[in-house]
């Protein structure tokens, strides 16, 4: 009779289910990450931190000469308990199967040599880089990331909605998106006035790769009450820093029947609520990043528990800026100009030394969607600032009142051809609404203390990047 093998799919589900599996013969797979002594092969198949040790005899001797770091092997063994101390289990192997195999002298060409990589190195082979331990790590928390935002809003009882990612509007207005055309770039055809003749384009008219998806959202929202988009969002700009990509994942929930303080709300819980599921679902992913960048995350992100995000008004965030002593050497600012980034980082993290939700922005300096408040001179704004990230979500309430919104429509010289159905939102039993736009990747690099926003995302896209 055939003997019965338990076949374990993951790594992880073997770790958690062991107890009941010792001295039992398993099957499992994985790729091989290195050698211990000369009786230990240690893999690993991406499903959690923890590799797990394969004991093998003599009778191995000739196979493991064929065997080199990276390639996959399936294991058939008996699951015993480990006397080591870095692991409670370990296979006694039986039969041991190449899956996939490689010459070891390719080996040397990939960053999956057993060796410390810079993130620069591993980017350039990022192909490659999911199965190195660091990068598993963050993929795993960036899955969980995802995960709890999507279980807040579903316990909060918002509709999950999908916005276009073809637009024919820049919502933000700051002019930096990917034109998206079918045009024959070798005969473009032009007009009599030798501008291009978008009509003969595909959508009848020039379109775009979205920058948000707010707009649409709104849309959804007067009439689903509470919506909100998870998506991919696209910028032109040619900043090439740690903090910007110009393809990245931007959460955005918009609520109708609800105003600026109740926004702040809801994105401070969001964070927060995130956060802590992170803490206890990626235990484990999150102790190996710090240990790994000699970092305390775990007392960083509990002190953002701990906190009430500290609210002021963009006219209190310049008084200090303007007359704090330690702030001096900042570039000087006056009323009515953008923060800039060193700004922002002041703020957060040397003067409130927390998160940072600053509000009620300049007009002048914003989208024309948000609500002007009563001093005609600001809107109902709000961006939440984290220490060493900066600006992790921006939102704000949303003008509803048709007739201030077309004036600042008119005023503004936008292009009312493609905002008529915006402003029909209005006209059609309108509330006070407000929602906000979280950078997702922002998010996964504060929690898991990455330096570069590159290094979060599975095939970053940058100016002179789109590589993979
Ligand atoms: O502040 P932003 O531009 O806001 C909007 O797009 C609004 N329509 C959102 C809304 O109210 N529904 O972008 C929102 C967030 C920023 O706070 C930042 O975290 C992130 O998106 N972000 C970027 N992340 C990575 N790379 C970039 N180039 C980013 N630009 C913005
Ligand atoms: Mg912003």
């Amino acid at each position: 009779m055939k003997k019965k093998i338990k076949c374990f799919n993951s790594i992880k589900e073997l770790i958690f289910n062991y107890k009941f599996f010792i001295s039992k013969e398993i099957k499992i797979k994985g790729w091989v990450k290195h050698f211990r002594y000369n009786c230990f092969i240690i893999i690993n198949d991406g499903s959690t931190i923890n590799n797990l040790q394969i004991f093998i005899d003599q009778k191995f001797d000739s196979l493991v000469k064929k065997i080199n770091i990276g390639i996959s092997i399936e294991v058939i063994g008996v699951l015993v308990l480990s006397k080591g101390k870095e692991q409670n289990i370990e296979i006694y192997a039986n039969k041991i199967k190449i899956i996939g195999k490689f010459a070891p002298e390719e080996l040397q060409k990939t960053i999956l040599q057993p060796k410390t990589h810079s993130f620069k190195k591993l980017r350039e082979q990022a192909y490659l880089r999911f199965r190195t331990s660091i990068f598993s790590s963050i993929m795993r928390i960036r899955h969980n990331i995802s995960f709890s935002i999507h279980k807040f809003f579903f316990q909060k009882n918002f509709i999950y909605i999908n916005t276009p990612i073809i637009t024919t509007y820049d919502s933000e207005g700051a002019g930096e998106m990917f034109r998206v055309t079918n045009f024959d770039l070798k005969k473009i055809p032009l007009n009599e006035k030798g501008e291009l003749n978008n009509n003969l384009d595909f959508f009848g008219t020039s379109t775009y790769l979205t920058v948000s998806g707010q707009l649409q959202g709104e849309a959804a929202a007067s009439g689903l009450g509470k919506i909100y988009t998870f998506g991919p969002t696209f910028r032109a700009e040619k900043s090439n820093t740690f903090r910007h990509l110009s393809e990245f994942w931007m959460i955005e929930p918009e609520m109708s029947f609800s105003k600026l303080v109740h926004n702040m709300n809801i994105a401070e819980k969001l964070l927060k609520y995130v956060i802590k599921f992170v803490i206890n679902n990626s235990y484990e992913d999150l102790f190996f990043l710090e240990k790994k960048n000699k970092i305390k995350i775990f007392k960083r992100l509990n002190n953002v528990l701990e906190s009430s995000f500290e609210r002021i008004s963009y006219t209190n965030a310049i008084k200090i800026l303007k007359y704090s002593k330690n702030g001096e050497f900042l570039q000087s600012i006056n009323w009515g100009e953008d923060l800039k980034s060193e700004h922002e980082k002041f703020l957060a993290e040397n003067y409130f030394n927390n998160p940072i939700i600053i509000y009620n922005y300049p007009l002048k300096i914003k989208p024309f969607y948000m609500r002007i408040n009563n001093d005609n001179k600001t809107v109902a704004a709000m961006d939440i600032i984290f220490p060493y990230i900066g600006e992790i979500i921006g939102g704000s309430q949303r003008e509803e009142r048709y007739n201030v919104l077309l004036k600042r429509i008119l005023e503004l010289n936008l292009n009312i051809k493609s905002l008529w159905w915006y402003l029909n939102i209005r006209r059609f039993g309108s509330v006070p609404q407000s929602g906000f736009g979280l950078g997702f990747e922002r998010l996964i690099q504060y929690i898991t203390n990455i330096d570069n926003i590159k290094d979060v995302i599975p095939f970053p896209r940058y100016p002179n990047h789109a590589y993979f």
